[in-house]
């Protein structure tokens, strides 16, 4: 049994509904772990009495943070992070598309989904919902791997019929089988969970997008992950595929990939009808903002969308620019102020821990350093440079510091990180 100690983020609530209160950081606190699972949480002096026998870590004035979580990432595309010039569509076909090529040789699916791990959890995030290729070895390396780690994670088959390289596309039957038993062998084992994948309308028949709302019929305890709505000339491209559709929402909606489990990254140029109709099944929209800047998407409403839709946040690597969730924040934070909404950092945090959890439908499970919830935290040094030690300096309260770290700090700010109650050996 674990007792650790330090400052702790609380979370009792969703700051864009119950105001900036429902997130607090409580000085001289502590976490008691027992199997995995946190016990209790409340002050040191108390819970040192209370459990005299735990092995204790002081962190001190760090800040012991739930693990982050991060809502919308592509594993495949880790070594083309960061490749220069293009736009949406020309991204696809001349960065990401040759990448996920490779996938479909197990060696090298398993060699990336450990660099891959390696990276999150550097960062310190401990749990990602990803899109694997179109190749069954994706997922079962990023899985196998997530496994032998101890990680709470998520990821389905990427799949498309159309408008990809041949090597790429499956069919919409062979998607709808090879995803059902992906679905079958990792669903629900350990940690993990299967999330059925249809890429985006462009690079799916209606056939196929129809097979994929089948299987999620069969199987509504799985969620579903797209995009929607990214760039312009996406949008434009959808509505000639399809003719009939009210919106490109509708493409989704009319197939059976609309609802409470579906989550919709990026979701920048959205139509009345689209926020109506997510809004009305309580569906989930993903803000990716290193993503939306860097490859020139847009900047999505956070201000207007929070209080009708649940709201996860995402690196989306690699179109977004890093595998770090501070940085993550940081540029919803700069996207906020394009918009005139400066967040404040108690949302950033709330976003990028049980924000994420909630669109995730995990959050009775991760996001929050509460009793109950499983053992998976980031502790923070919140001085962790030169540039921010300075400013943490002049603080003169807890939210400011945090906010230079938000700001200023990448995986140098991680002390440790905790995955289901072991400390990660780096
Ligand atoms: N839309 C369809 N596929 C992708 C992808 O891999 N990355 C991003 N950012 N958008 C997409
Ligand atoms: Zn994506």
């Amino acid at each position: 049994m674990a007792l650790l100690l330090g400052r702790i983020l609380e979370i009792s609530g969703d700051p864009f509904q119950d105001g900036l209160d429902a997130v607090t950081i409580r000085t001289d606190g502590a976490v008691h772990i027992v199997d995995g699972l946190i016990a209790d949480t409340g002050d040191a002096a108390a819970l040192r009495a209370a459990y005299p026998n735990d092995d204790i870590t002081d962190y001190g004035n760090d800040l012991i943070c739930p693990g982050f979580v991060d809502a919308h990432v592509h594993f495949p595309q880790t070594a083309i992070i960061a490749s220069w010039g293009k736009r949406l569509i020309d991204w696809l076909n001349s960065y990401t598309f040759p990448e996920e090529m490779r996938f479909g040789d197990p060696d090298y699916a398993a060699m990336i989904a450990a660099r891959y791990f390696d990276l999150t959890l550097a960062n310190g995030t401990t749990t990602v919902c990803s899109f694997g290729t179109v190749h069954p070895t994706s997922v079962d390396a990023f899985f196998n791997e997530a496994q032998t780690r101890g990680l709470r994670a998520l990821t389905g088959k990427t799949c498309m019929d159309r408008n990809a390289p041949e090597s790429l596309r499956d069919r919409a039957q062979s998607a709808y089988d090879d995803s059902k038993a992906l679905l079958d062998r990792w669903h629900g084992v350990d940690r993990l969970s299967y999330v059925i994948t249809p890429r985006f309308s462009p690079t799916s028949t209606p056939e196929q997008l129809h097979a994929l709302g089948g299987l999620w019929a069969e199987r509504p305890d799985c969620l579903m992950q797209t995009h929607l709505s990214e760039q312009t000339d996406e949008i434009a491209w959808v509505k000639s595929l399809f003719p009939k559709a009210r919106d490109y929402l509708d493409t989704y909606e009319q197939t059976g990939l609309l609802g409470e489990n579906g989550l919709y990254g990026h979701a920048i140029h959205m139509e009345p009808r689209e926020i109506d109709r997510l809004s009305e099944v309580n569906a989930a929209l993903i803000h990716c903002p290193t993503s939306n800047t860097f490859i020139g998407s847009g900047l999505f409403d956070m201000d207007g969308l929070t209080p009708r839709v649940r709201v996860g946040l995402a690196t989306d690597t690699g179109g977004g620019s890093s595998f770090s969730m501070l940085r993550t924040m940081a540029a919803a934070y700069e996207i906020g102020q394009l918009r005139g909404r400066p967040l404040h950092p108690a949302e950033l945090m709330w976003l990028a821990t049980a924000g994420s959890a909630r669109a995730l439908k995990l959050d009775d499970k991760i996001g929050r350093v509460a009793k109950g919830y499983e053992a998976d935290l980031c502790i923070l040094n919140l001085s962790s440079t030169a540039a921010i030690a300075q400013r943490a300096d002049r603080a003169s309260d807890a939210w400011e510091e945090v906010f230079a770290t938000i700001m200023m700090g990448d995986d140098r700010a991680v002390r440790d990180v905790w995955v289901n109650g072991n400390r990660v050996q780096r």
